[in-house]
């Protein structure tokens, strides 16, 4: 039997129970996969001849009724392979996991399938969460394909234009609160407890995490049923780098994979509480009350999650870092000139902290190494337009084209009519 579980003091809860929190102890919950029940479904089940998806792992997911599934076709994104980032980087065998294919453009929707489809199926009528930007697009669509009502809120002035574009057209009720992301996600928990009626749709919902855990499942798949041996995740609320550890360790007690990877976590320095535990050694987080970072969508202080996420990190042997603005905005620049690749501010932090760590030595250069970029850059044309040179402005004839591009004036050869 699948059941929920508390990470901190064990309590179990029944798979249908509306629960957000321990109710002996206060901590968060996991999904706990019935082994012997799915390995003997998934013999029968044909799942390996689906397309790559959230969905390829329907055996896996504590969904009941496949004909509520509510999706938009989320997860198979890419893994590239990125040998002239690795090059610049000095190593030999780099591939990004791109998240930014996914339907509204982010990891989010891998969870969101799965959150929304037990939404549906528990029969509740209305949604809420907090977000940076990317909970509210992935939350807002999934509502809509649902005909669920929907509210997010963010906070003021501090989400990417594209994400907020988003959250408003799928038709979500869009509140923008005066204080940090840390302030309304406590709000939405407090509604959440109060009034019954509205499902919490944010990562510490397990739900969620069971459809991200789909993104280490594929990069198992995408490498041919092998682990790579490290995984570097941009880390904020901590949802994400829990979720992936947990699908490859799914993968690995299923025997499908033999070796696990070290999980790797980056922060940016003005919102770093993870990074700062793992390097003290410290067993708790210290919050950080005010965070800043250009990457709005990591600008977290009190990441709910820290103790999934910390327990990933340590339990594979990982680590995790801080990145400066200046050097994820570098990040960004560098994978979209290299690889062709554009990703939002938080995302390249995955890649800024993998050069830092191989430059201090932390990360071997013949290591097997997976960056996930978590968004698409289009949710944020803002920065990248900001920190670019201003496109030329010329006059509309050739030569003025000619002079800018450098090209050498041909004399104009007589045509004979
Ligand atoms: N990258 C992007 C692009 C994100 O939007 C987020 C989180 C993260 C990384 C960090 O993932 O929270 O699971 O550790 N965005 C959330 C949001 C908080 O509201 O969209 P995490």
């Amino acid at each position: 039997m699948t059941y929920q579980e508390c990470i901190n003091c064990g309590t179990r809860y029944p798979i249908d129970e509306v629960v957000y929190f321990c109710r002996k102890c206060g901590d968060i919950l996991e999904i706990k996969l019935d082994y012997d029940l799915a390995k003997d479904i998934l013999k029968k089940s044909g799942w390996r001849k689906t397309p790559l998806s959230v969905w390829r792992y329907r055996d896996l997911m504590p969904i009941h009724d496949p004909a509520k599934i509510v999706t938009l076709n989320e997860g198979g994104t890419g893994l590239h392979q990125c040998k002239r980032l690795g090059k610049a980087l000095g190593i030999k065998q780099l591939y990004v996991k791109n998240e930014g294919e996914n339907p509204t453009g982010s990891f989010k929707d891998r969870g969101m399938t799965v959150g929304v489809t037990k939404a549906v199926e528990l029969g509740v009528k209305s949604v809420i969460c907090a977000s940076t930007g990317n909970t509210s697009a992935s939350l807002a669509a999934y509502a809509a394909k649902a005909g669920l009502q929907c509210a997010v809120l963010i906070p003021s002035g501090k989400i990417a234009y594209g994400k907020l574009a988003q959250a408003i057209i799928y038709g979500s009720k869009v509140i923008q609160v005066r204080g940090n992301f840390d302030q309304a996600l406590e709000i939405v928990f407090k509604l959440s407890e109060k009034h019954g009626s509205i499902y919490l749709l944010n990562s510490i919902n397990p739900f969620r995490i069971e459809g991200q855990k789909s993104l280490g499942y594929e990069i198992c798949e995408q490498l041919d049923n092998e682990s790579p041996d490290r995984v570097v995740v941009p880390v904020g609320n901590a949802g994400n780098i829990s979720a992936i550890w947990k699908g490859f360790t799914e993968f690995h007690n299923l025997g499908f994979v033999k070796t696990l990877p070290k999980m790797t976590g980056i922060q940016a320095v003005g919102a770093a509480p993870i990074a700062q535990a793992i390097k003290s050694g410290s067993s708790e987080i210290k919050p950080v009350s005010m965070p800043e970072t250009i990457a709005t969508a990591i600008r977290i202080g009190a990441p709910v999650s820290w103790k999934k996420a910390v327990n990933a990190i340590r339990n594979s042997g990982g680590t995790a870092e801080t990145v400066t603005d200046e050097e994820i905005l570098e990040a960004q620049k560098t994978l979209s000139r290299l690889e062709g690749l554009f990703v939002e501010p938080a995302s390249a932090s995955s890649i800024a902290g993998l050069k830092k760590l191989v430059e201090n030595g932390t990360i071997d250069k013949d290591e097997r190494i997976v960056c996930v970029t978590t968004g698409h850059g289009l949710k944020d044309p803002d920065v990248a337009i900001r920190m670019s040179e201003k496109p030329l402005e010329v006059d509309a004839d050739v030569e003025a084209i000619e002079k800018v591009l450098g090209l050498k004036k041909t004399v104009a050869v007589p045509v004979n009519r």
